[in-house]
């Protein structure tokens, strides 16, 4: 996780963004300090946390910020997309209407965001197989037709996340 005489080459600001209860807090807590909780309370208002990799030999410090799901609560849309280079765009493969919605995330992200912001769809939930509504190749699909990478992710089991996240890889191209 680094320490604080480490130089940094790289600071990067991803936002985390999706329906209410898809899991992007738990995600979040996975990253940053590899925890889960199952009564996790819905966020309100806006938070992040960091970690530093070691990336292609460079030092990264990824700034994840993490912001409510349920409209209510959200903070301000602009200054929270504001430098973001990458976006986690979460929906719950258990829940056919938090994929259902991706567009209009995509849509928030596409007038609020960097143009270039490099975006991740990201299934959550993968442990819940028995339970799942959303094939992965409808998301595969999706996310081919709009230019996203993807990735089925349980935060709960720590699938696809700690090694994964090597995907931040694709923000030092
Ligand atoms: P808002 O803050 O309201 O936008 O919700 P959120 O997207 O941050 O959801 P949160 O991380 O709080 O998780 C919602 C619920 O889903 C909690 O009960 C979590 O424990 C649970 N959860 C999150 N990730 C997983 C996962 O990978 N598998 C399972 N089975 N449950 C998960
Ligand atoms: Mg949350």
């Amino acid at each position: 996780y680094g320490d604080a005489s480490q130089k940094i080459d790289y600071v990067f600001k991803v936002v985390l963004i999706g329906d209410s209860a898809v899991g992007k807090s738990q995600i979040l807590a996975r990253f940053a300090r590899n925890e889960f909780s199952l009564d996790s309370k819905a966020t309100i208002g806006v938070e992040f946390q960091t970690r530093t990799l070691v990336i292609q030999h460079k030092s990264v410090k990824a700034q994840i910020w993490d912001t409510a799901g349920q409209e209510r609560y959200r903070a301000v849309t602009s200054a929270y997309y504001r430098g973001a280079v990458g976006a986690m765009l979460v929906y719950d493969i258990t829940k056919r209407q938090t994929f259902d919605h991706i567009p209009r995330w995509l849509e928030e992200l596409r007038n609020h965001a960097d143009k270039n912001i490099v975006i991740i769809l990201i299934g959550n939930k993968s442990d819940l197989e028995d339970q799942r509504s959303v094939p992965t190749e409808d998301a595969k699909e999706f996310a081919q037709k709009e230019g996203l990478f993807f990735l089925e992710t349980s935060a709960l089991e720590s699938t696809n996340m700690k090694n994964r996240m090597g995907i931040l890889e694709i923000w030092l191209e």
